[in-house]
């Protein structure tokens, strides 16, 4: 039987390790590629979801870490560090400590889910909460990183993104080829860049014929890219792409100029409609980020900007538990009643009887 080695060992001709490295991982990667019946529906399209929120600690950056924290490990590094609005800093806590390593997390005071904020307290992270944003935090660790004896595991470490691409292999393992087009959130940019690097490099080793256009979305209130300005004050509730400045900025642009993309913005109540819709027809619960890329599959529906039966590859992002207290907010528990522990009563309650 096989059991999925994760992406270094799985993917290791095309990543930037050698014999001695040692792989530092969590079996991350392999993650599903369902099909999305209700958007395939609606859209007249044939939707695929690429669900990283399987991954072990439940977000896309798995990928990137084990990569980074491997070669960190390889050079001897015994400290990491990170900025995150959350995700990669649960993903950097993991995957530092299972190397014997400390890992440093500096996050945005009260701006992380509660879910990611537990997993930096679980995994035992020196967390550092900033007053500010996350780009002052990326600001902070990049100098930390320069003078400091702690290595850098934000994805302005590009092993970060050769791990990342990862994921575009699989889509195209899995489908038979590229698809037509590819949809996900962007914050920091790093992810976009890193997919369009792997469809690239699987269609100049003839393992795909085409490569998909790259479609990107961020949160209007978040949105420098699409804005052609960096945003002060960023403001989204999907805080894991609350991002102003984004350090992938330029390799994102060149995703979407180069693929014959697009990077568009839609509204927050558009991002949590679309949360919802994914939960409540498709069985697949993720965060707020996550569902941008759904977001804005429908509002490019609504827009006519699909081209009718193209193949289209969504990832979404993260897992819906990492922040329960966005999905619970307007939830009213009244039409849950508690009820005595008796079956008629139950039947009666729950319209059986
Ligand atoms: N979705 C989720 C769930 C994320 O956590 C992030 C980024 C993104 C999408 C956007 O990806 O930055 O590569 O464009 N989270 C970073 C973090 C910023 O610190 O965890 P990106």
């Amino acid at each position: 039987a096989h059991q999925w080695q994760g992406v270094i060992e799985e993917y290791r001709y095309r990543l930037p390790v050698s014999a001695d490295t040692p792989v530092v991982t969590l079996g991350e990667g392999g993650t599903p590629l369902v099909a999305a019946q209700w958007l395939s529906e609606q859209t007249g399209c044939e939707v695929w979801l690429k669900v990283e929120g399987n991954n072990p600690t439940g977000s896309f950056k798995d990928r990137g870490m084990t990569v980074a924290i491997s070669l960190a490990a390889q050079a001897g590094d015994k400290a990491v560090v990170c900025a995150s609005t959350g995700n990669t800093s649960a993903s950097a806590a993991a995957y530092a400590v299972r190397a014997g390593m400390v890992p440093l997390v500096l996050i945005p005071a009260g701006r992380i889910a509660k879910g990611k904020l537990a997993q930096a307290v679980v995994h035992g992270a020196k967390l550092v909460q900033i007053d500010g944003g996350f780009d002052d935090c990326l600001r902070i660790v990049r100098e930390l990183g320069k003078h400091y004896p702690v290595a850098l595991v934000n994805s302005v470490n590009p092993v970060r993104l050769e791990g990342q691409k990862t994921a575009a292999f699989e889509v195209c393992d899995a489908l038979g080829d590229a698809p037509d087009l590819h949809l996900l959130p962007v914050g920091n940019a790093g992810n976009i860049a890193a997919y369009w690097k792997g469809y690239q490099e699987y269609a100049k080793d003839k393992l795909a014929t085409r490569t998909p256009q790259m479609w990107g979305f961020q949160a209007e209130g978040a949105a420098p890219i699409v804005r052609g300005a960096i945003v002060e004050k960023p403001e989204t509730a999907a805080t894991a792409i609350r991002v102003g400045n984004p350090a992938s900025w330029t390799l994102a642009e060149a995703a979407r100029d180069e693929s014959g993309g697009r990077i568009e913005m839609i509204t927050d109540e558009m991002i949590l409609n679309a949360q919802r819709e994914l939960a409540a027809r498709e069985g697949v619960f993720v965060e707020p980020a996550s569902a941008a890329g759904i977001a804005g599959l429908l509002h490019a529906k609504a827009q006519g900007w699909l081209p009718g039966g193209s193949t289209i590859a969504i990832t979404v992002t993260g897992h819906g538990l990492k922040d329960i207290d966005t999905a619970l907010d307007h939830v009213s528990m009244d039409e849950s009643p508690v009820t005595a522990a008796d079956t008629d009563a139950v039947a009666r309650v729950a319209g059986l009887a």
